[in-house]
């Protein structure tokens, strides 16, 4: 018999799989917008590969965001599965899930076009993405700048908060992942043995 429970059984679902794919890979991409973006900001102007390394932070940040189109595709889709079967609970648990998510999906979306306004405020033609450059979103105009970078700077470490809300709110799932994964590095292990 099938001894999966119906709830993990729905969450194994492969619209499911991909969101989560696709979340790791964008963690993974913010990791670097995170570092990149801390270190460049304190280069001083002459300082080697400074230019190449502000092109390669607007290139991820744009790319993320064509990330976040496909993520929001998959979303819908996992909502619709999931919730055309059956609504949530409404548990104060799910509320505040739902409400941390949303704000995170808002901060993905606002950081990079805060990215936009002030790379496009400061110079137009300014955005690449690996070397193809980009429609201007904003137009130049150089009395916005300082604006530009100041919510850059905000709405990005605001968002960082909230990752590392969500991270610690997260821990129990990771911790749970993390020791399933170790049993079964054991019972492949104890099986090679045999
Ligand atoms: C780096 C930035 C991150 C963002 C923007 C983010 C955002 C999200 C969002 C919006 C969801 C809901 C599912 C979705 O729509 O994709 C989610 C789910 C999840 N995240 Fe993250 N996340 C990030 C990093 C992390 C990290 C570092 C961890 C590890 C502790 C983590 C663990 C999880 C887990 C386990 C779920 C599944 C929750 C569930 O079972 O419903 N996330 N994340
Ligand atoms: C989610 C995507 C993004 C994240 C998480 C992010 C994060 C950051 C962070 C943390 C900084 C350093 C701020 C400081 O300490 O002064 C920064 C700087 C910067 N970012 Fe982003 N960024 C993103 C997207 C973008 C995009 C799309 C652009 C342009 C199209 C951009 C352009 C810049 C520029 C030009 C700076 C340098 C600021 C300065 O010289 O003061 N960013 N970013």
């Amino acid at each position: 018999m099938n001894s999966v429970p119906v709830v993990r059984k729905a969450r194994l679902n492969s619209a499911f799989k991909r969101l989560m794919s696709i979340h790791w890979l964008m963690a993974a991409c913010y990791l670097v917008l995170f570092v990149t973006g801390s270190g460049m900001a304190r280069l001083t102007r002459g300082t080697p590969f400074r230019s190449e390394l502000y092109d390669f932070h607007k290139s991820m940040g744009a790319l993320v965001v064509a990330l976040l189109t496909w993520r929001i595709l998959v979303l819908l889709q996992v909502w619709w599965r999931k919730y055309t079967k059956h609504l949530p609970k409404f548990t104060p648990e799910w509320q505040r899930k739902f409400f941390l998510h949303t704000l995170l999906y808002l901060f993905m979306f606002a950081v990079p076009v805060s990215g936009f306004f002030f790379s496009n405020s400061y110079r137009s033609n300014n955005v690449r993405l690996f070397g193809l450059t980009l429609p201007d979103l904003f137009p130049q105009n150089s009395d916005l700048v300082d604006l530009g970078r100041s919510i850059h700077f905000w709405i990005a470490y605001i968002f960082l908060v909230f990752i590392i809300l969500h991270t610690l709110q997260q821990w129990k799932v990771v911790r749970a992942n993390w020791r399933r994964f170790q049993c079964f590095v054991m019972n492949w292990k104890q099986s090679k043995s045999i």
